[in-house]
């Protein structure tokens, strides 16, 4: 999408308050005929007499936020390509006293997401037409193209998130997984570098590979890396990235078994990240790790009951085989906190139901083990307008993971589920290294579209990690 910042005689878009006592005529009639209110979600393509332009509503006046921007880009970008508009020039006007560079970018994101379809595999496919939006401005703005770039940079890699989730397990397995993160990242300068099964097992990632044994896929391990430098410690992000998981013997049932191809959202939002902290060119070391891999049912599969080993050497009961996240998170977490020593970890997983149960689909689920880069993560998902939501700290929770036959069990039992589950990774971050765990099972992929997010991935996670890079 290009966006230019001048005036131009393309179809107008006017963004209206639901109280506006406008005294442009063509509006006023409008709004006096009480088909067009200026609520959030409204929108009106006028093509009378006065030449066609195109009403978007944004809700009651002095409550503009970002978010309410947000939307009415989203609805000005459906409006205008339903309309079949390929350009258009929008009046963008000051709300509130948001600054007129944060309220534009809410409003291109929007812009943006209206545009992003999934429709490979449709054979009908919803045209698009939007090609161009001019902006009329209050204040000039002396940095433009770089400042429209940086919009594209996360909004590109969100759709890449996106697409990388939605696409079915037949298409991304660990093995190409790999490869689609090679694609995204090595032309960025990103640096992948992908072990096999054979070479994990060398590593001694042997959790990881208890969960992995049952796929006739086989697992790869996928470490990212940029602009590493010598002396200075990176950030590291790890991506739970189970490309399918069915639950193993402990099935699940059908219902909830359908839409685990998103199971490996994680990946998907730290390949993501990566490829915007490049392109951005983030002044920041950071590593991002994968372990890939597939929950399957097979005479290879590993069992309720078992007692399997880790790289860390401590030792799990399996539970349940269905807690199969946090023991590939486990491993991949001690690979990446031993061997780059980071400043901080931070960890993304569709890692429990419990979570969604907690937070519904609307806020990502927060465990730490520090203060300070709880409060630097939950300061940057503010900033991007990504909800979440920290759990409560306190070491009682680890009592729960104890097991009487290992070291550890994959489980908590029934309550807190999503906090024990966030402590059983904590177990193997080592080096005291500060520590943050997304969990995003219910933020990440919906069911069923939600206001400006369409059914299936969401992208939730990429701007926040990007904007804790830039921190
Ligand atoms: N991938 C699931 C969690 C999940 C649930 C993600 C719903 C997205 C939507 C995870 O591997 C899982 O199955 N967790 C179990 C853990 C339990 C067995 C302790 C769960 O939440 O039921
Ligand atoms: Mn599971
Ligand atoms: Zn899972």
């Amino acid at each position: 999408m290009k966006f230019i910042q001048e005036k131009t005689n393309n179809t107008p878009v006017y963004l209206v308050h639901e109280e506006s006592a406008c005294e442009f005529k063509p509006l006023r009639r409008v709004m006096d005929s009480g088909v067009f209110k200026g609520k959030s979600g409204e929108t009106y393509h006028h093509l009378l007499e006065d030449g066609a332009m195109l009403f978007i509503g944004v809700g009651p006046k002095n409550k503009d936020t970002t978010e309410s921007l947000r939307q009415a880009g989203y609805h000005a970008g459906v409006a205008l390509n339903k309309a079949n508009i390929d350009k258009a020039n929008v009046k963008f006007n000051t709300y509130n006293d948001i600054p007129q560079h944060q309220a534009l970018r809410a409003f291109m994101e929007g812009l943006y997401l209206s545009m992003y379809r999934f429709d490979k595999y449709l054979s009908d496919k919803d045209p698009l037409t939007l090609k161009e939006v001019s902006f009329q401005l209050k204040d000039t703005m002396a940095d433009w193209e770089a400042f429209t770039n940086s919009v594209g940079i996360d909004m590109e890699a969100v759709a890449l998130t996106r697409n990388l989730i939605n696409e079915p397990a037949r298409v991304i397995y660990p093995e190409t997984l790999a490869q689609a993160a090679q694609e995204a990242l090595e032309p960025h300068g990103v640096e992948v570098r992908v072990y096999d099964e054979k070479q994990i097992e060398d590593i001694g990632m042997s959790a990881y590979l208890s969960v992995a044994k049952g796929s006739a896929k086989p697992p790869r391990f996928i470490v990212m890396t940029y602009n590493l430098k010598e002396g200075v410690a990176p950030l590291a992000l790890v991506g739970k990235g189970m490309t399918y998981d069915s639950g193993g013997y402990s099935l699940k049932p059908s219902d909830s078994m359908k839409t685990m191809q998103s199971d490996m959202s994680g990946a998907a939002t730290v390949i993501g990240a990566m490829q915007a902290i490049a392109r951005h060119g983030i002044d920041r070391p950071v590593v991002a790790v994968v372990a890939a891999c597939e929950n399957m049912v097979s005479g290879d599969s590993y069992k309720p009951g078992d007692v399997i080993h880790s790289l860390l050497g401590k030792t799990i009961e399996v539970d349940n085989t269905d807690a199969e996240g946090r023991l590939t998170l486990a491993d991949a977490i001690t690979y990446v906190t031993d061997n780059y020593k980071p400043e901080a970890v931070v960890d993304l997983a569709t890692l429990t139901g419990a979570c969604v149960v907690a937070l519904g689909d609307l806020y990502t689920g927060m465990v730490a083990n520090d203060e300070a880069l709880k409060d630097k993560v939950l300061a940057a998902a503010k900033q991007v307008d990504e909800k979440l939501w920290a759990f409560p700290m306190d070491d009682a929770y680890k009592e729960l993971n104890k097991s009487q036959v290992a070291d550890l069990k994959n489980t908590g039992g029934r309550w807190g589920g999503a906090i024990t589950a966030g402590y059983f990774v904590g177990e193997f971050v080592i080096n005291n290294t500060p520590w943050v765990h997304l969990d995003i099972a219910g933020t990440a992929f919906l069911d069923k579209a939600r206001d400006i997010y369409p059914f299936g991935a969401t992208g939730h996670g990429v701007k926040t990690l990007v904007a804790l890079a830039k921190k």
